[in-house]
């Protein structure tokens, strides 16, 4: 059931021939399971507290991405979708991110801890009775379980959120994690790699909880391009540091320019200079810069001015995309650069398993059919693109997703990493931020045009 006036959803094809729907409830349910074990992880870490703090104006008191994580579920799944009444209508405007920007947060009258621990079980407990009553099928917002796959997927995008927030926040460390692991074969891959001319298919018309932005599935068609194996690691980033890329003008934007004297950075975020060494600080410890990472917390213009510099550019998000999920063998695109499989631990660092990326060339099972590694997880990749709307696009459910964020302002991020769930992570999944953004888990790769080009 769904109220009248949702617009249509592009790329639908009506009725989805897919899984039963007893199949679609428990993947739906154990989504939702998924999220909320990490939601508690990580606002069970710390007291009262921290977690009505703002650690950062760039971010919200943890509190309120608990109690807003609580809130879009009852407005999607107990109201939209089970027809419910609203449970207490006078809190929607306080989470309400378009009404409040982060930095006004702290001074909202939140619910307290214990107060948002009890209304998200409570919402929960009751989007789990309208899952068991929902026949999954019938009207946009159900077919295929899309309500409650956008639901997980939204609190999954929040513990990412809230990941952030304790990167920012200042202590000693509450959370912990293994280490990745790394592929000793890595130092043998090639630099880059060949993506041959010609068209493929862009997006996705059948991914059945592919958000708004992914679809429809189109053609694109690109000129052939050289793109890096694997994302840019430390010990390459240093070198730019080291050459004086943060002082000499014509390797940035005049846009990025600005930004860099104004804010006077000199290298990416967390890091710290210390006698001869390079620091940084991660989850409340401070470690040496292990060179062998792909590079984390850069803004797109630095991201921008790191390509020029090393005689390149970043990809398109079209190009990015054609890496990752075209195969040249079948001329399909495929979900992922490994196979239309679920992400598995061998595929990718995802899920917050580990609390950094893996060392550049990991994941030799996740590689593509051409070879690029680490596509998926490890590090969001900043492409050259500005977030637009594919052609055919259709706001669904709300236009505040997506819609009122398209146009030049925002720059677009592919691939995922290690703090997203692989709910939230695809081929075809797109985010975005401000090209200045760098608190969050962002790094990026190279690529260039063939010199007959
Ligand atoms: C897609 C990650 C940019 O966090 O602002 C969360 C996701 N939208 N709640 C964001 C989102 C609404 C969004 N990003
Ligand atoms: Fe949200």
């Amino acid at each position: 059931m769904t109220a009248p006036g949702f617009p249509r959803r592009a790329g639908s094809a009506g009725a989805l021939a897919g899984p039963e729907p007893e199949l679609l409830r428990r993947r739906a349910e154990q989504a939702l399971r998924t999220a909320r074990d990490r939601t508690r992880a990580l606002t069970g870490c710390v007291d009262d507290h921290d977690l009505t703090a703002q650690h950062s104006p760039l971010m919200s008191p943890l509190v309120w991405d608990l109690a807003h994580i609580g809130n879009q579920e009852e407005q999607w799944l107990l109201r939209a979708v089970g027809g419910l009444d609203a449970l207490r209508p006078e809190i929607d405007s306080v989470y309400d991110a378009f009404e409040h920007p982060r930095a006004e947060r702290p001074a909202l009258p939140l619910l307290p801890p214990a107060e948002a621990r009890r209304y998200v079980a409570d919402v929960r407990g009751r989007a789990l009775d309208v899952l068991e009553r929902s026949p999954l099928r019938g009207a946009p917002l159900v077919d295929a379980g899309f309500a409650f796959g956008m639901i997980a997927q939204h609190e999954q995008q929040h513990d990412e959120t809230m990941l952030i927030t304790h990167q920012l926040r200042r202590g000693p460390a509450v959370l912990t994690a293994p280490e990745p692991p790394s592929d000793p074969g890595a130092g043998l891959l090639p630099t880059e790699v060949l993506v041959p001319a010609g068209p493929f298919t862009m997006g996705t018309s059948t991914e059945p909880w592919a958000l708004d932005n992914e679809r429809p599935a189109h053609r694109r068609l690109l000129p052939a391009f050289f793109i890096d194996t694997v994302p840019v690691g430390n010990g390459a980033y240093l070198r730019f540091i080291e050459d004086g890329g943060y002082r000499e003008p014509r390797w940035w934007t005049e846009a990025g320019w600005d930004h860099v004297r104004r804010h006077d950075l000199s290298a990416p975020l967390f890091w710290r200079r210390e006698g001869g060494q390079w620091l940084r600080r991660r989850f409340g410890v401070t470690e040496p810069v292990p060179m062998g990472e792909p590079v984390l917390h850069v803004s797109w213009y630095e991201a921008d001015a790191y390509a020029r510099w090393a005689g390149r550019r970043l990809p398109t998000e079209a190009e990015w995309e054609k890496a990752a999920r075209y195969d040249p063998e079948s001329d399909r695109s495929r979900r992922y650069p490994w196979g239309d499989a679920d992400p598995a631990p061998e595929h990718a660092n995802l899920g917050q398993r580990h609390l950094r990326p893996a060392p550049v060339g990991s994941y030799p099972d996740g590689a593509s059919p051409l070879g690029v590694r680490q596509l998926i997880g490890d590090v969001w990749e900043w492409t050259a693109s500005d977030f637009l709307p594919y052609p055919g696009f259709a706001a669904f459910p709300y236009r505040e997703y997506s819609e009122v964020f398209f146009g030049g302002t925002y720059k677009v991020l592919r691939g995922g990493s290690f703090g997203v769930d692989p709910v939230a992570c695809r081929g075809t999944f797109r985010n975005w931020d401000l090209p200045i953004r760098r608190q969050i888990f962002s790094g990026f790769r190279t690529a260039r045009d063939p010199e007959d080009a």
